[in-house]
């Protein structure tokens, strides 16, 4: 059976769902996603995924072309079409059709694109011995806080993880730790949580929120700063987060061992928290 999609205002099956050629998504890459993990049907910290693309589109000034219960219903209704229990949910909007001009066409509806796919978390025996990771200069704009659709920078970085068989870049910006590629990065020094503060240098990231909430109602001491290379470097356990890979050790960096080379205590005890955690929600269905 083929995939549902939606695509401005139809449900239609993925072979049929067509954006013509002069979309601004496809010309300059002038659009904003979200990517939201649905776990036994239920949307994941949905009203915080629906704010951060609400902030997305306004920063780039999109009009927001439903309001959160019609995005509640749709994504609701894309849910139910698709098999999977779990599904990542991609919602995507671009400034919509026109003839090529960077100027903002006026009169222009947006393009509204949303697939679901199976979530794919990672396996069991990454969780269990932890990733590589590799690092590279931070060479993308000023304003990483919008989760923009134009992701060059993005997937070369990206990319040059996966040539050398690492599943992530961690990137540094005039030698202080931004985030990755495509996730957020944490550090533990001496038992204390670092993580870099949420500015223009990073995606704010609802997995990097809801680690540091669980940290602080479970009394972990966190540091949130800029943090230099070097203390990075010499750190004592290295993650990664993301709504896809949620909390995951990188156990070498560059080739070295993170720690003593096994995902280290702190690790396991935030894993196990966010594990819990979505369970809760789960159950409770609050979230
Ligand atoms: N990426 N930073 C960047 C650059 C990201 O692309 C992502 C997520 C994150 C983590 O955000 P969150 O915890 O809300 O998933 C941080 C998604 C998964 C993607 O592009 O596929």
């Amino acid at each position: 059976m083929s995939q549902i999609v939606y695509l401005n205002g139809k449900f239609l099956p993925i072979e049929e769902a067509h954006v013509p050629v002069l979309d601004r998504g496809f010309i300059f890459g002038d659009g904003i996603y979200e990517l939201i993990p649905v776990y036994s049907r239920f949307p994941f910290r949905l009203r915080e995924h629906l704010k951060r693309m609400g902030n997305s589109l306004a920063a780039i000034r999109i009009e927001n072309p439903y309001t959160d219960d019609e995005w509640e219903n749709l994504l609701r209704e894309l849910i139910e079409k698709h098999p999977a229990e779990d599904q990542s949910l991609y919602i995507h909007i671009t400034r919509g059709v026109a003839p090529r001009d960077h100027a903002f066409p006026k009169g222009v509806k947006p393009t509204v694109f949303m697939m679901s796919n199976a979530l794919l978390t990672p396996p069991a025996l990454q969780v269990k011995q932890g990733v590589m990771a590799i690092s590279a200069n931070d060479i993308r704009w000023d304003s990483c806080d919008i989760k923009a659709i134009s992701l060059l920078p993005n997937i070369l970085l990206r990319q040059m993880a996966l040539d050398e068989d690492a599943i992530e870049t961690v990137l540094f910006r005039d030698g202080i730790l931004t985030e990755g590629a495509a996730s957020n990065i944490f550090a533990v020094e001496d038992g204390v949580i670092l993580a870099p503060p949420k500015d223009h240098h990073m995606l704010p990231g609802i997995t990097y929120d809801i680690v540091l909430e669980l940290a602080e109602a479970n009394h972990m001491p966190i540091e949130i700063g800029k943090f230099a290379e070097s203390r990075i470097r010499a750190a004592d356990e290295l993650w990664i987060t993301s709504s896809t890979k949620e909390v995951l050790a990188i156990t070498t960096f560059d080739g070295k061992s993170v720690g003593d080379g096994k995902p280290g205590p702190i690790f396991e005890e935030m894993y196990q928290l966010y594990q819990d955690y979505k369970d809760l929600v789960m159950r409770h269905r609050t979230d």
